[in-house]
């Protein structure tokens, strides 16, 4: 069996929303403990809906398609839908990534936790308001 899914390659050789946001509500960057790859997130963020985003990272193939993937989630939807995006939720949309490489996903994850933390702050929102039920 390949190693990686059809869809991990597509979103690996043609990743979406790659890029940068000038005019960015929030930015949100981090690395990863794991390999020290680093990922960051833009959103252009509306009445609560997160109308544009791109990312750019340091990350591996995997961190790559994962992105790619997450930003196709995320894009229209709500900040608090966003929020609750887990990279479990990606990683199955990807249709599976190898147990080893399940680390990478979660730069996505937490790059976009991130950026919509900068938002609330910068907006003045209480970023706990946002959260899911039991987090
Ligand atoms: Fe670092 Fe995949 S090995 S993000």
């Amino acid at each position: 069996m390949a190693l990686y899914s059809e869809t991990v390659m597509d979103h690996f050789r043609n990743p979406r929303n790659v890029g940068v946001l000038d005019d960015a509500d929030g930015v949100g960057e981090v690395g990863n403990a794991k390999c020290g790859d680093i990922m960051k997130i833009y959103l252009k963020i509306e009445d609560n809906v997160i109308v544009d985003v791109k990312f750019e990272t340091f990350g591996c193939g995997s961190a790559i398609a994962s992105s790619s993937m997450a930003t196709e989630m995320i894009k229209g939807k709500p900040v608090a839908e966003a929020l609750a995006l887990s990279n479990k939720a990606v990683a199955e949309a990807l249709d599976g990534l190898p147990a080893h490489k399940m680390h990478c996903s979660v730069l996505a994850e937490e790059a976009i936790k991130a950026a919509i933390e900068d938002y609330c702050t910068k907006n003045g929102i209480p970023f706990d308001t946002l959260r899911p039920e039991g987090e």
